[in-house]
């Protein structure tokens, strides 16, 4: 795709940023979605990682995001920042053509110049594996609830970035500030899209 753009956002990307998200995550997980409303409060987040996180524009329209946050893996004697990211999407049209792979391999390479050590996320558990994601289990890692499950991933960007790194990982406390009616509001800004109960989404 040789007219894709990958850079930084700027303040008049904001509305079709959101527009996008909402679009790539709409009744994906559940009836509706909440990602484009995190999206706008993840850039007031003392958390949000401006430097790294990254636009996809193909033709002067906005097709994909990347944000970053800082997140950290903490045990009885340390706490080791590493990074997250999320959202990560790519509107629904111009899917399956290398935009998620081109926001991810760009902004990993940054991630690396920067000096980070690395990347841990919930995520796909099909999709980030060919980049190298692993299982958090296999790096001593669990939840803040002990938890270990597939969509629970990291990677290394330095050589045993997460050798001596073990412990509970606690993500910023923006993902928790995802209120229902907060999102409704903030939801009504955007055009109209139906919610639906779909197969495959996830179940409570
Ligand atoms: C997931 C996503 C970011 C990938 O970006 P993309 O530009 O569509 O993907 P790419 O073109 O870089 O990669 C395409 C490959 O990824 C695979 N893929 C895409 N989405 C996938 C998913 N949700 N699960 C598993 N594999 C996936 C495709 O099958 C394709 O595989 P192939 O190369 O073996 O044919 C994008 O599809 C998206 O926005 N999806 C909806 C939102 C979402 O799920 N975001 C990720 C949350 S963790």
């Amino acid at each position: 795709m040789e007219n894709l753009i990958i850079r930084k956002e700027r303040k008049d990307d904001y509305f079709n940023v959101e527009y996008m998200t909402k679009k790539a995550f709409w009744n994906l997980h559940v009836p509706g979605c909440s990602e484009h409303y995190l999206v706008n409060i993840l850039r007031k987040s003392d958390d949000y990682i401006e430097d790294l996180s990254r636009v996809a524009e193909l033709n002067g329209e906005i097709v994909g995001t990347i944000m970053y946050t800082k997140s950290y893996v903490i045990n009885e004697t340390d706490s080791t920042e590493v990074l997250t990211f999320g959202p990560l999407c790519v509107e629904p049209s111009y899917q399956n053509k290398g935009i998620g792979k081109a926001l991810l391999e760009t902004t990993m390479e940054l991630a690396k110049k920067d000096g980070h050590r690395a990347i841990i996320i919930y995520g796909e558990p099909e999709y980030y594996p060919r980049y190298g994601f692993k299982t958090c289990d296999n790096f001593g890692i669990t939840t803040k609830d002990s938890k270990n499950f597939p969509a629970f991933m990291a990677i290394e960007l330095v050589p045993n970035g997460l050798k001596d790194v073990h412990g509970r990982f606690y993500e910023s406390k923006v993902f928790e500030e995802l209120i229902e009616e907060k999102v409704e509001e903030f939801d009504k800004k955007f055009p109209y899209m139906q919610k639906l109960k779909l197969q495959g989404q996830w179940d409570f």
